[in-house]
């Protein structure tokens, strides 16, 4: 048996990487404040899982974009074929942008359930107005993320998609122009145009999404997990504390999430479609991301003039205010501070996804612009190796997944043999 060494006979203490650590930085707070979050447990706990599973994607996404940016071009001349090369001839770049592709998807999917969720069980009431508010400016930073991203192909269906999108804040009065031109780098879309999206995609969005990622886990952890609206603390069977315990759980949903986005990367590789030729019509049927679909149908369906004004102007300043009501719906909603539902509140909120539910279906139902699929990422889901390499990754995945849950049952069971000690 190794003998331990003490500074009582003498001997120099042992050294590890933590006690290096400590005697070098001050921990301590940061444990202890680490320490402090716990998570309720009852029927509902599975939307505490959300959050964390965003954080996992945007990370995935500045991972797969920061190998993606090593052989993008940013310009009119070089964006396309730039990736087209990914796509054919730099080694995995089908797969990494694939990844990045559907990782997009379900970041945006995953913020918008997380979004919902903490909406419909009132998370925002006092004391998390703030975090709600954090909350929404992620939100629109996760869209504007969407948007800067899919121009950077230079394709068509992006380069029209973005004629469009840009063109619908030239309707608001007075500053309408300016906007316009803000975002095109000019009055057209152009090669001045990608620039100005890749330098938001890639520089001013992560910062905007790290400041308020900051402040919004900040809260969180100084305020713990609420309980949804009409639960009280009796239908809680359990508080476990985030780490040590709900964080394993958390740790497995990524591992889970991982495995979705190669399995998807694989199988469904992103398509390319054809470069953009401004010269050209645009085509029938060109869409935004499925993320901005209700919003795009929703400005078709109102006639080019409502009472003399303007019917997209109408449609743009009615998204003002939906999103200013989201944001500062913990100040309005009185009644959940007192931990009741308002019925008229609640009918409205109601009202508004039922019917940003039923445009976004309709527009699903449209046909658009289809991409034929890149070559090189077709052959590679057919081979036999990707299908191998697949299975061994779930493999992987669900050996870690079910080794994490049982790490958590044995430390769940500690504490409360900790608790019942005298
Ligand atoms: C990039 C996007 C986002 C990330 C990474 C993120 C991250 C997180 C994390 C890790 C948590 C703690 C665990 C959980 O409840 O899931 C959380 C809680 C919370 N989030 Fe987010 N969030 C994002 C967007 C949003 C949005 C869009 C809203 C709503 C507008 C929001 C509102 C909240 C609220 C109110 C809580 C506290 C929940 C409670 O105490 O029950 N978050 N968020």
């Amino acid at each position: 048996m190794r003998r331990r060494l003490s500074k009582s006979n003498g001997e120099r203490p042992r050294v590890t990487p933590a006690s290096w650590l400590a005697e070098r930085v001050e921990l301590g707070p940061l444990v202890a404040f680490a320490a402090k979050k716990t998570v309720p447990i009852h029927r509902h706990t599975w939307i505490y899982l959300l959050g964390g599973a965003a954080m996992f994607l945007f990370a995935l996404q500045v991972a797969t974009g920061a190998l993606l940016m090593l052989y993008y071009h940013p310009t009119e001349a070089g964006a396309f074929q730039s990736v087209e090369r990914i796509m054919t001839e730099v080694p995995f770049g089908w797969l990494v942008r694939s990844m990045h592709v559907w990782g997009a998807d379900l970041f945006v999917g995953i913020v918008v359930l997380h979004f919902l969720t903490t909406l419909l069980s009132a998370a925002y009431r006092k004391p998390r107005e703030m975090t709600w508010m954090a909350g929404v400016l992620l939100l629109f930073t996760a869209l504007a993320f969407g948007f800067s991203g899919y121009l950077l192909p230079w394709n068509e269906r992006s380069y029209f998609a973005t004629l469009v999108g840009t063109q619908i804040p030239g309707t608001i009065p007075v500053v309408g122009e300016t906007i316009v031109h803000l975002l095109r780098g000019g009055d057209q879309v152009t090669g001045d145009t990608i620039t100005r999206f890749f330098a938001a995609h890639v520089m001013f969005l992560p910062i905007a999404l790290g400041a308020a990622l900051l402040v919004h886990l900040a809260l969180i952890q100084g305020q713990g997990m609420s309980l949804p609206l009409g639960m009280t603390e009796r239908d809680a069977r359990d508080h476990q504390p985030f780490f040590t315990e709900f964080g394993l759980t958390d740790a497995g949903v990524w591992l889970v999430l991982f495995g979705l986005v190669v399995t998807l990367a694989v199988f469904l590789p992103a398509s390319l479609g054809t470069r953009a030729d401004p010269l050209q019509p645009a085509p029938e049927g060109i869409k935004p991301e499925w993320y901005f679909l209700f919003m795009f149908q929703m400005l078709k369906l109102i006639p080019a003039k409502v009472l003399g004004l303007e019917g997209n102007m109408l449609g743009v300043m009615f998204f003002g205010l939906v999103a200013l009501f989201l944001f500062t719906l913990p100040l309005l909603d009185r009644a959940a501070a007192r931990e009741r539902r308002s019925r008229l509140l609640t009918t409205l909120l109601l009202a508004l996804i039922a019917a940003a539910a039923a445009l976004q279906v309709w527009a699903l139902m449209t046909p658009g612009v289809e991409h034929a699929e890149t070559e090189t990422a077709a052959e590679a889901t057919r081979t036999a190796r990707s299908a191998v390499s697949l299975a061994l990754l779930w493999a992987v995945i669900l050996f870690l997944a079910v080794y994490l849950q049982k790490l958590r049952r044995e430390n769940a069971r500690v504490r409360r043999l900790q608790a019942e000690r005298p």
